[in-house]
């Protein structure tokens, strides 16, 4: 049976979190990263002895694509848990919201966080971050 892009992009983040490098929190987390173009673009939390240099899942993910010339995205999984254990329920931090702000539709961008394509909810940007402020605010 042919796999739905949901089940696709679960996979996917289930795959780059095992790359995660999280020895200060011990909590993995992937993401895999839906473009317009149908590329997908996985991504895993970096952390750093500094602390403030560390990056999430969903940053990498989208650095990874935009330093290779993408602009255009449509969905974003995310999933999460402790290191050796069961996946947990998990939601992009501020910061990544406010990255998705920059190169997503508000209305239409699908984040779907849970622990598989069976067990996830879907929110749209605009649920996220209500009143968020972006490129179109500075359209003056
Ligand atoms: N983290 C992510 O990578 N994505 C999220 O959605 C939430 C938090 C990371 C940052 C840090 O490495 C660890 O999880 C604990 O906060």
């Amino acid at each position: 049976m042919e796999q739905t892009t949901k089940e696709i992009l679960f996979n996917k983040a289930k795959e780059a979190r095992k790359e995660a490098y999280t020895p200060y929190s011990h909590y993995q987390v992937g993401a895999a990263l839906l473009c317009a173009d149908g590329q997908i673009f996985t991504g895993c939390n970096i952390e750093n002895a500094g602390h403030t240099p560390a990056c999430c899942a969903e940053r990498t993910a989208f650095f990874k694509a935009v330093s290779e010339g993408v602009r255009e995205f449509c969905a974003i999984a995310v999933v999460a848990g402790p290191e050796g254990g069961d996946l947990v329920w998990t939601t992009p931090c501020g910061v990544c919201r406010q990255v998705m702000m920059e190169f997503c539709e508000y209305e239409t961008f699908e984040i779907y966080l849970g622990t598989g394509a069976e067990d996830c909810k879907c929110y749209t940007l605009k649920e996220l971050l209500p009143h968020g402020f972006g490129p179109k605010n500075l359209d003056f």
